[in-house]
């Protein structure tokens, strides 16, 4: 085959038919655990003001540094917005705060309890697991403070990985890494203890040093975890009530049912979290793959200009999650499925077949016809190739007859049957339960579904 000119972009691909069945089945069990414990969904743009996410996730992490798509625009002209700058989502936590904030949240019952699911971008390098466009499904919970709410959160995650049977593959690594005061009093003295080693850092080390230092705590560099090991330690410095939240949240998971692992490491790259920080870890790679993240983030909506509020929420990445059903052998299961192929020969079968399988269709029948003008053989060869379960070959004959011929594609056995009645008769072959008769109309009794 030639080489196709246009390609995805570098770190992007296509959602393909087969991806989408593992997609929808995630956001299935997500809407529906979300749902179960309040959540509501969200969805912010995918991009905004830039300086959301360079004050919200912080100006020295890599994802405002390096990995930030810029957006530019004709609206970045217009007036009132002249000097405005914009990127494409990293992540939905910094937007639903700023939304949290814009639409006055505070005056609803708290804590507000939101979800969303859809595209992040990061302009990171692409590797096996790491790409520019990716997807997130996101849970955040906004305007109370307590144990329970961190220990809640953590299982309605636990419960959606347990409902993709993927739970058992991963491990929940938590830590809890303190108020601002705090951290800032222990930056302070990781930034003593270096005084004098900055030259057994390595380069990128050392400049993280100087920007972030809390990110050398989970550096992958040789040199830098030796001489962390010596390092003063970030529990040293958190005060009481941050290690009695901490030791409360521990004794919730437990009383819960829910496997953790302590991780003092553990610090997350984003710069809003504050106290609980926790990721789920593939049991067999480590950090580099976790299939999600999240924590506390108690001063982010100040920040962004709301009022002081505490919130925590997670987020997990889809693809990742999709790799581990595949690697665990699961199945997503779909509604693919073709029951029925319509074949025909001449203009009036055609035509008669044209209204047939749109009643078919109507009944909650999964069905394809080939309208075009193909020879009867080779249409069955194609309804085999699209895996249907029967069948359905009108031609010249059989509408004279006002009969049609009804095909079992497994068995190979076909028989004549009068053309009265034969959705009936289908029917009847799949079982009424195994019908696709969802309609708008069930929006008013039961859950939405898009
Ligand atoms: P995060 O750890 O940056 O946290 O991302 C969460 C998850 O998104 C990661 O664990 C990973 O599975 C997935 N992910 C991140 N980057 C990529 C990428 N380039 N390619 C594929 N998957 C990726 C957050 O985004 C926080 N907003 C989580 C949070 C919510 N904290 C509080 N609330």
């Amino acid at each position: 085959m030639a080489e196709p000119q246009y390609r995805t972009p570098k770190g992007t691909h296509d959602v393909l038919p087969e991806e989408q069945r593992y997609m929808t089945y995630i956001k299935k069990a997500v809407r529906h655990r979300a749902r179960q414990a309040g959540y509501k969904r969200i969805d912010p743009p995918m991009f905004e003001d830039r300086r959301i996410f360079e004050r919200g996730i912080g100006e020295h992490t890599d994802i405002v540094e390096k990995e930030l798509f810029n957006v530019s625009g004709k609206s970045a002209d217009t007036e009132g917005e002249k000097n405005a700058s914009f990127a494409l989502r990293p992540e939905f936590t910094a937007g639903i705060c700023r939304a949290y904030v814009e639409h006055g949240m505070q005056q609803l019952p708290q804590p507000v309890q939101v979800f969303a699911i859809g595209p992040c971008f990061r302009h990171d390098r692409p590797q096996k697991g790491r790409y520019r466009q990716f997807h997130q499904f996101d849970l955040e919970v906004i305007g109370l403070k307590d144990p329970s709410l961190d220990a809640q959160l953590i299982h309605v995650i636990t419960n959606i990985f347990a409902d993709l049977r993927i739970l058992d593959r991963l491990t929940l690594q938590i830590n809890n890494i303190g108020t601002a005061e705090n951290r800032k009093a222990y930056v302070d003295a990781l930034r003593d203890f270096f005084i004098g080693k900055e030259r057994q850092l390595p380069e990128l080390d050392r400049s993280r040093l100087k920007t972030n230092p809390l990110r050398l705590l989970d550096s992958k560099e040789e040199d830098t975890q030796i001489l962390i090991k010596n390092a003063p330690k970030l529990t040293q410095f958190l005060d009481e009530e941050s290690k009695q939240f901490h030791a409360t949240l521990l004794d919730y998971l437990t009383t819960l049912g829910i496997a953790y692992v302590e991780n003092p490491g553990l610090v997350r790259g984003l710069d809003y979290y504050t106290q609980t920080v926790f990721e789920f870890w593939d049991q067999s790679t480590g950090a580099q793959n976790a299939v999600g993240g999240g924590g506390r983030f108690d001063g982010l909506i100040e920040l962004l200009g709301g009022k002081p509020t505490p919130g925590v929420g997670f987020a997990g990445g889809i693809e990742r999650i999709i790799w581990h059903m595949k690697e665990a052998g699961v199945q997503a299961p779909h509604k693919d499925q073709v029951d029925i192929f319509v074949a025909q020969l001449g203009p009036e079968a055609k035509k008669t077949c044209l209204k047939l399988i749109a009643d078919l269709r109507e009944k909650g029948i999964h069905t394809v016809g080939a309208l075009g003008e193909a020879s009867l053989k080779s249409q069955m060869r194609l309804a085999d190739k699209f895996e249907a379960k029967f069948a359905l070959l009108l031609g010249k004959m059989e509408v004279k007859r006002e009969t049609i011929i009804l095909r079992d594609m497994a068995k190979g056995q076909q028989k004549e049957i009068p053309f009265e009645g034969i959705i009936e008769k289908v029917v009847e072959l799949l079982g009424e339960k195994n019908l696709d008769t969802y309609t708008l109309r069930d929006q008013f009794t039961g859950p939405t579904d898009d």
